[in-house]
């Protein structure tokens, strides 16, 4: 396969502490060109070509493919500039601030015949992809609870995630995952009913906590929490009628470079250690050049952000 031509937006946390290298392994890319407001962090994402200017990222003729690593709220922007100048894009999660948005935003793509996909990188972690299969396949019966918990990462006071006006919040920020994977367990349901929510907010008024407990039908129950202030917790039970699963080791969405282990009614399977970003690039590459390659599908970012919108 040629390799695609990536360019990234951003030279932030992520992408200097994991996306960049996992982009620079990854089979099937090339990473042409990083842009960030400063010229010098641009360059420390270790693209051939660094800009100081995300337009000249994007009009890079090299670069076929955008990764989209950015404070939320310059997600949609960047979105739509990307595929009007008919590029792909990769964008980190939450892709856009709601459904309506994302909804439009995948249209435009259709429109363009760019792919766009949203980078929630544990939906691409061979444990995450045994549980959809597992729950597909009646492993455990039909699904009727649920529980998701993604706590204990607090942000730095200055940091975007505090800002209502940027896309902060715990929801957006960490609450996309649970809800992700309650998603892809219920392939056939479209809209929650909100039993219960509670939020705790800040005084600049983003969701420090959200605790929801949400249903799809008769006696069925989700229980999602997402907390930038609760002690550090990834959980993730799913009850079936006829089984569970369990993740173990609280790092059910962040499981990271190391061996990983899913509890199926008291059997254990066992994962070796994975880079589940550097799949993700490998994926959504080889999608791009139409071989082969799993990505996360429009209609589950496009759910999960009407699950985000009735949350808040
Ligand atoms: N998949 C995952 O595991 C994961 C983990 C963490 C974050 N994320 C997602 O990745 C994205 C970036 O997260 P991050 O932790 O890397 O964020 P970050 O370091 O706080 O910020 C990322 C970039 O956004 C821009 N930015 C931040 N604050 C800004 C401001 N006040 N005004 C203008 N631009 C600002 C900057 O771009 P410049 O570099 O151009 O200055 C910054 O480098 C978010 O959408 C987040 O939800 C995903």
């Amino acid at each position: 396969m040629r390799d695609v031509g990536w360019g990234v937006l951003g030279a932030g946390w992520l992408v200097t502490r994991a996306t960049g290298e996992a982009l620079r392994s990854a089979a099937g890319a090339r990473v042409v060109a990083a842009g960030a407001r400063d010229l010098d962090r641009a360059r420390s994402v270790g693209a051939l070509r660094a800009y100081n200017s995300y337009r000249a990222v994007i009009e890079d003729p090299d670069v076929e493919a955008v990764y989209i690593c950015l404070a939320n709220d310059a997600h949609l922007p960047m979105i739509r500039m990307c595929i009007e100048a008919g590029k792909h894009v990769l964008c980190e999660k939450p892709m856009v601030l709601s459904a309506a948005d994302a909804a439009s935003v995948f249209e435009q793509a259709a429109e363009a015949g760019v792919l766009l996909v949203e980078a929630t990188w544990s939906r691409w972690h061979p444990r995450m992809r045994r549980i959809v299969e597992l729950v597909a396949d009646g492993a455990i019966g039909d699904i009727h609870a649920f529980l998701g918990t993604f706590t204990g990462v607090g942000p730095a006071p200055d940091n975007y995630r505090h800002s209502p006006d940027m896309g902060g919040g715990a929801l957006y920020d960490v609450g996309v995952y649970p809800l992700q994977a309650l998603l892809a367990c219920l392939p056939e349901v479209e809209e929650f009913q909100t039993l219960e929510l509670e939020h705790v907010r800040s005084d600049r008024g983003i969701d420090l906590t959200t605790k929801a407990a949400l249903s799809w039908g008769a006696g069925t129950h989700a229980t999602i929490v997402a907390s930038f202030v609760m002690p550090a917790s990834q959980r993730l039970v799913i009850r079936g009628t006829g089984g569970e699963i369990r993740v173990e080791d609280d790092q059910a969405f962040t499981s990271w470079r190391t061996p990983s282990e899913l509890w199926i009614d008291g059997r254990i399977e066992s994962f070796p250690a994975a880079d589940a970003y550097q799949v993700m690039f490998e994926e959504v590459s080889a999608s791009i050049r139409g071989e082969g390659g799993w990505v996360l599908p429009a209609r589950d970012s496009i759910r999960v952000a009407r699950a985000v919108d009735a949350l808040r």
